[in-house]
């Protein structure tokens, strides 16, 4: 059997956490920081991920007290540095842990995956094998709080059934069986723990004992007095409303792409015409074309619906429209950007160089993954173009195996110098100082510049500015 730290105090719940990705690392250090009103840590935390070399990788950082991910937000290093001293952290890659365990939180990854015509497919197997290993050694009464975003539905008709299967093959009480849904609404960036902590959060069970004492660990973790939770009537509401979350969001973002078009097309800035719109409160979160939606989660949960209306609940005829072409629209926004790069050095890629600012999928993080930057450096280099990038967050891109500059390279040399994420260092660059070859290209495809920058850039003369939505 497995033994505990010895830091770890045996009158404190012991909270495991599944998975110690973007998600699961940061809530596993807001678990660890949760007090109660003596300021003493309430719960012993164990992070769990898979026994390979990524997973034994995040295990070791969490035990040398240091945190798996590139990051810049201070709370998250301060958290990290208390739950160490304070020796209520601890991380294995063993499943045995799970036995320990009186609340697991799931925080893995459920993927999609992508069929031939690049349809999308829901990919269950792994994370039913996560479901089937808590149901074979978690004890009665333990509550599994499940964070991973997923198919509505899946609570109900998948989690709960393969974990009192479970418990019936073991002999165990399967009333005992406790299951609640909080979806996460983490933003890894400079606020990257207050996005769990200091955040609001909806949650469910799938009785009242689990919603019960979800509620209870909740309030314990997050500050609720200032965010109030919200509890929906059952988990398949609750995993309805972060997928439309998501899927609100990147429709919303879609739905922008043709604007910016046209707004170049005819000459206008369309930057100007949205803050005009959002002056009114009805429109306020109205979204702004830019280089295109990256990320784990706004790439895939608006096909959760769809996938989960037809494969969970065989529902026909339930196409969700917007929610699919969404996601298309976003995938090939990236291409916009090189069709008009293209167009402006001539119509031909083959042999220009081009300077790329910025390969994560947004601003202030150095996750990589579904990052627009991929699409459209993945094309370029096809057209024949060479392709030079840098970030300051991002030291490997497993996904190009292309070398990323952390510092800012000389300007000249290139016929394209092009922008595509808000990294704060972009605003440093002084346009009125910088060597320049006449005739290069300045494209700003994410509206990363601000207005003086670009004025700076239209006063030199020999440099040619262009922008999405401008
Ligand atoms: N990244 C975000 O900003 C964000 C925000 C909100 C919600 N989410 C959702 O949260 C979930 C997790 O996202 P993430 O970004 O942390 O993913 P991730 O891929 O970074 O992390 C998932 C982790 O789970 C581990 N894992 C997989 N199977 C396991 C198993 N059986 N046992 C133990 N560990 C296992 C993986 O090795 C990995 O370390 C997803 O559903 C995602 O959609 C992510």
């Amino acid at each position: 059997m497995l033994s505990l730290p010895k830091t770890f105090m045996p009158d404190r719940k012991v909270v495991c956490i599944q998975g110690l990705g973007f998600v699961g690392a940061a809530m596993a250090l807001a678990v660890a920081n949760a007090k109660d009103a003596k300021g003493q840590p309430l719960y012993n935390v164990i992070g769990v991920d898979v026994p390979n070399e990524a997973g034994h990788r995040k295990v070791m950082s969490i035990n040398n007290g240091e945190f798996p991910f590139e990051n810049n937000d201070r709370k998250i290093q301060q958290a990290q540095k208390e739950a160490f001293v304070n020796g209520n952290i601890w991380a294995v890659a063993d499943d045995r842990v799970f036995a320990l365990a009186d609340i697991v939180v799931v925080d893995i990854n459920l993927d999609i995956k992508y069929g031939e015509k690049d349809e999308p497919i829901l990919d269950l197997v792994l994370f039913k094998e996560a479901m089937r290993t808590l149901g074979s050694y978690i004890k009665e009464g333990t509550l599994v709080i499940v964070e991973t975003t997923v198919p509505p539905g899946t609570c109900e008709k998948i989690v709960k059934p393969i974990i009192v299967n479970e418990f019936i093959r073991r002999g165990l009480n399967s009333d005992k069986v406790l299951i609640a849904h909080s979806y996460e609404r983490v933003m890894p960036g400079e606020n990257y723990f207050d996005s769990i902590v200091n955040f609001w959060r909806v949650y469910s069970g799938i009785n009242k004992e689990s919603a019960d004492q979800c509620q209870t660990f909740l309030e314990n973790v997050i500050r609720t007095d200032k965010y109030p939770l919200v509890r929906l009537q059952g988990t398949t509401s609750t995993e309805i409303a972060k997928v439309l979350e998501n899927s609100y969001r990147a429709v919303n973002i879609a739905f922008m792409e043709e604007w910016g078009r046209f707004a170049e097309e005819i000459g206008v800035d369309l930057f100007e015409i949205i803050d005009a719109v959002r002056m009114r409160p009805t429109h306020s979160n109205m979204r702004q074309p830019g280089f295109g939606v990256g990320g784990y989660c706004l790439t895939k949960d608006p096909y959760f619906a769809p996938l989960a209306a037809k494969e969970i609940f065989k529902l026909d005829g339930m196409e969700f429209v917007f929610s699919t072409n969404a996601v298309r629209i976003n995938n090939v926004m990236p291409l916009v950007s090189l069709n008009k790069i293209e167009k402006l050095l001539g119509n031909n890629l083959k042999g220009k160089n081009l300077l790329v600012l910025g390969v994560s999928y947004r601003q202030d993080v150095g996750d990589t993954r579904y990052s627009p930057t991929e699409i459209f450096v993945r094309e370029a280099l096809e057209r024949g173009a060479r392709v030079v990038c840098q970030d300051p967050l991002v030291s490997d891109w497993i996904e190009m195996n292309l070398p990323v500059l952390s510092k800012m390279p000389d300007f000249c040399g290139f016929d394209a110098i092009v922008f595509t994420v808000q990294h704060k260092e972009y605003l440093d660059i002084d346009f009125q100082k910088v060597d320049l070859d006449d005739g290069t290209l300045i494209f700003d495809a994410n509206c990363v510049l601000e207005k003086e920058q670009r004025q700076a850039i239209k006063n030199r003369g020999r440099i040619i500015l262009a922008s999405i939505g401008r």
